[in-house]
């Protein structure tokens, strides 16, 4: 497979157009059977019910070229599930899981000659997404609904490679009301854009939400969870029910605890006891493990012991294990890895 003339090593975090999306129609109450498709655009009605309310949902997954040459695809599944969680919970239709797992293998295989070849740096970003087509006006869900996989090549979500971010502890909430930061919805995103957009005007380079409720602890950032290691070594990690269940967030876990000998704990995390942290990191599908160097909670500044210059000791073995699994150099666990072609 020749692959696209596109320089692999120097990609951002950005949207590329490849050649074929996966395209599916709900009508009628049933999915149709679904394509691949040139067509990069939609054409939608103007009182659909996505442009007037938001109704859409989203996943985001990467395929990878491993060391041996095989396109693989990470964990599939639990962006499978989460994608039924999401729809339902907006009152949409679930796209099944299996024609999920079916639609990434043909979307994968036919842009094969997008995904960076082994080494790059780079991955196939892939993005599925559901939306509510059809006109509605009062406040209901649609009837008629498109399921698309839309593919692109990335690098990293953030300029500068490892260089550790800086963030702040941010005044506003990210997500929608009524509890739905827990699940992939377009709302909660555009609900995100006005702070993150402060941030970077200040100079920070992500968000550290608190609990809508008490506003004490730690949730998680517009695009990632969070993960901190203890001065013993432990990893930390928030548990809160209004925080998106991080995929990367639990395959971290659980590579600490089976390959790296490791405690991991998912538990509420005080905005007080930042300071008490050696290591801290950003960690999902796009941000893999950013590590974060500096803290800033209204002025005062949290410089974390590891991690000002550069990635913290143990944050990097569990970026080298976690990474080394994706692109097949450490073998993972049953049905982590799953080939495409
Ligand atoms: N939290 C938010 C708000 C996200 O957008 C993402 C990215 O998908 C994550 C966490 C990380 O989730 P995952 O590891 O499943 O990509
Ligand atoms: C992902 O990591 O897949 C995300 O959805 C983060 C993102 C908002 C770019």
């Amino acid at each position: 497979m020749e692959k696209k003339n596109i320089d692999w090593g120097n990609l951002g975090f950005g949207y590329i157009q490849t050649d074929y999306r996966f395209v599916s129609n709900f009508k009628d109450g049933k999915w149709d059977d679904g394509e691949l498709s040139t067509d990069a655009n939609i054409v939608l009605n103007e009182c659909s019910c996505v442009l007037q309310y938001a109704q859409t949902v989203f996943e985001g997954l990467k395929a990878y070229t491993t060391e041996d040459g095989r396109t693989v695809v990470f964990r599939p599944d639990l962006n499978g599930e989460r994608l039924e969680q999401s729809a339902a919970r907006l009152k949409m239709p679930v796209y099944p899981k299996e024609k999920f797992l079916e639609a990434v293998q043909k979307v994968v295989k036919a842009n094969e000659a997008f995904v960076p070849p082994y080494g790059s740096g780079a991955s196939l970003y892939l993005r599925p997404y559901m939306f509510g087509s059809d006109p509605v006006i009062g406040v209901k869900p649609a009837t008629e609904y498109q399921f698309r996989i839309l593919t692109t090549p990335v690098g990293p979500y953030f300029k500068g490679g490892v260089k550790p971010l800086t963030v702040r502890i941010c005044d506003y909430d990210r997500a929608a009301p009524h509890g739905t930061g827990n699940i992939k919805a377009g709302l909660n995103y555009a609900m995100s854009l006005f702070a993150i957009v402060d941030a970077h005007e200040k100079g920070f380079d992500e968000n550290f939400y608190l609990d809508a409720a008490t506003r004490t602890k730690i949730e998680e950032t517009g695009g990632a969870n969070i993960i901190f290691i203890t001065k013993d070594g432990k990893l930390v990690t928030p548990k809160s029910d209004s925080i998106l269940p991080s995929i990367t967030r639990r395959s971290i876990v659980q590579v600490a605890r089976e390959y790296l000998d490791m405690e991991a704990e998912e538990r509420e995390i005080h905005v007080d006891e930042l300071a008490d942290f050696a290591e801290c990191g950003l960690c999902g599908t796009a941000a893999v493990i950013s590590p974060v160097g500096k803290i800033v909670d209204h002025g005062k500044e949290i410089c974390l012991p590891a991690g000002m210059t550069d990635m913290g000791p143990v944050t990097k073995k569990l970026y080298d294990t976690l990474t080394g699994i994706q692109m097949g150099r450490i073998k993972g666990p049953e049905g982590w890895v799953v080939e495409v072609c």
